[in-house]
């Protein structure tokens, strides 16, 4: 019996297939090499084509089956990136690209909404302003492009779209719905605050299905073209970051995961609805929620992580492995240089301000690239670092973070940079998005309890914070808050 796992990001769509006796990966892949583009018609805006992440699955799956065959696989496991508005006539086509997570435009309608449903309301039942998510970019699609609004049939999340494609259903889950501000966290169904605001039709919201249990079965068309056993299902599906903390193990009040994709999040789970009432993090439903047992993600996102990281490639047309070894020749702090990494749209934990990314603080005759290069990983972690600041005003302990050997987690440097400035040791682990989607997607058939299931995560390392590293990043950090007050006054 064989999991494959699937993980739509912005930049590429990732495969795994794994082993269901030994909870081992047998085969992974990735497509594209080069990375999926973003297309930004207007300033701030963001997006893509769901048919782009339908064949670069398609490409990813190819060369998977070149590795191993895909006949014995009897569950499926999707992970996507969260927030996008996919929306589709009655023939289940996209009546328009993808509207995606980091997209601003609906910046203030979002606003508008949360001050209309009252400030209270939304916060004790969203856990959130309706903000720049799914539910205010559909309210923008209304109101500037009604012939298209009208011909939507279904709108959903860019998973839901995956799914859509492999089994002609169109469904949900609970989790994705959290993730458009389409849900009443209070009385646990689809908001009414929100539908009736927007004024959506109900029929545009899917069906609801669980985020681990049996979804919907794979089409026999589609199972004859991929090569995957006709009596596979969809176990599992889940935005990508309650993933990566499903990836880790992450499930339980206390535990806390991180990543350093395209954007960079902490991720905290609660057993209860709170919020945070500066609107910087934000409440999602988490994978393992049930109405007996309810658990929360407490989720601070920075837009701009290895996005920034992988335009500063391009610009200085060097290698990730120089770029390594460049910045480690610039000590602590990069000789007074910061680097703002606010350039992939509105960024939440500034209040949904847009200031775009900036360096601060360069000497001419002093710095170089490699001071650049280290201000731009010091920059991304010092801004996850301000987001963390808000878990513990929220009282979401943080005491040990935990990573997949992934992206930015990959450079000691960052791990340095990052363990000495939240003061958390971090745990790495070798797995990935993919591998966690197909783990969960035999958790999903009932094969392994969810114990079973990460009997085989394999921890690679334990990095801890060493006293005199911490003081020094502290001053660099404090450095840095100085020049971000400037940037957000000006
Ligand atoms: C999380 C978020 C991003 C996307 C990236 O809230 O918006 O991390 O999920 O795919």
């Amino acid at each position: 019996m064989k999991f494959l796992g699937i993980d739509v990001g912005s930049s590429s769509v990732k495969v795994a297939l794994l082993d269901g006796a030994t909870g081992k990966a047998l085969a992974q892949g990735f497509h594209p090499k080069s990375e999926m583009p973003m297309e930004a018609k207007e300033a701030g805006w963001a997006e893509q084509h769901p048919q782009m992440w339908w064949e670069s699955l398609l490409a990813a799956l190819s060369a998977l089956k070149e590795q191993a065959s895909l006949e014995d696989v009897s569950a499926i496991g999707i992970s996507y990136q969260m927030h996008g508005l996919v929306a589709v006539d009655a023939q289940q086509q996209p009546v328009r690209p993808s509207i995606i997570w980091c997209d601003s435009r609906a910046v203030e309608i979002g606003e508008s909404a949360f001050q209309a449903i009252g400030e209270e309301t939304s916060l004790s039942q969203l856990l959130n302003s309706p903000g720049n998510f799914t539910a205010s970019k559909l309210a923008w699609v209304k109101a500037n492009e009604p012939e298209l609004y009208s011909n939507i049939a279904k709108i959903m999340l860019p998973g839901d779209y995956i799914a859509m494609r492999l089994t002609g259903e169109i469904s949900t889950t609970a989790t994705g719905l959290s993730e458009g501000i389409l849900w009443d966290f209070r009385d646990r169904t689809v908001s009414k605050d929100v539908m009736g605001h927007y004024a959506f039709d109900d029929a545009l919201i899917p069906e609801i299905r669980p985020t681990i249990g049996e979804q919907c079965k794979i089409l026999p068309e589609m199972a004859a073209e991929l090569g995957i056993n006709p009596n596979a299902i969809i176990s599992y599906r889940a935005g990508d970051q309650p993933n990566n903390a499903l990836s880790l193990n992450v499930l339980e009040p206390g535990e806390i995961a991180t990543t350093a994709g395209t954007s960079a999040v902490v991720y905290g789970v609660a057993n209860h609805n709170c919020y945070d009432t500066g609107q910087r993090v934000n409440t999602f439903l988490h994978v393992n929620d049930t109405n007996e047992q309810p658990r929360n993600g407490i989720l601070l996102c920075v837009n701009g992580s290895g996005i920034l990281y992988s335009w500063l490639k391009n610009l200085l047309g060097l290698g990730y492995e120089e770029m390594n070894n460049h910045a480690a020749e610039a000590p602590i702090g990069a000789d007074g240089v910061s680097f703002y990494p606010f350039g992939n749209g509105a960024e939440r934990v500034l209040v949904n301000k847009n200031p775009m990314a900036s360096l601060w603080n360069i000497n001419f005759n002093l710095h170089d690239d490699r001071h650049v290069i280290r201000a731009a990983k010091e920059g991304i972690v010092f801004a996850m670092n301000y987001g963390v600041e808000v878990f513990k005003e929220m009282k979401i302990p943080v005491e040990i973070m935990r990573a997949g050997y992934a992206n930015l987690f990959q450079s000691p440097l960052f791990r340095e940079a990052f363990v000495n400035t939240t003061g958390a040791p971090l745990e790495l682990y070798e797995t990935d998005g993919a591998v966690g989607a197909a783990r969960a997607a035999g958790i999903g058939v009932g094969h392994w309890s969810t114990k079973e299931a990460f009997g085989g995560l394999e921890k690679i390392e334990v990095i801890e914070p060493q006293p005199e590293l911490q003081t020094q990043y502290q001053e660099a950090y404090a450095h840095w808050k100085q020049g971000l007050d400037r940037i957000l006054k000006f």
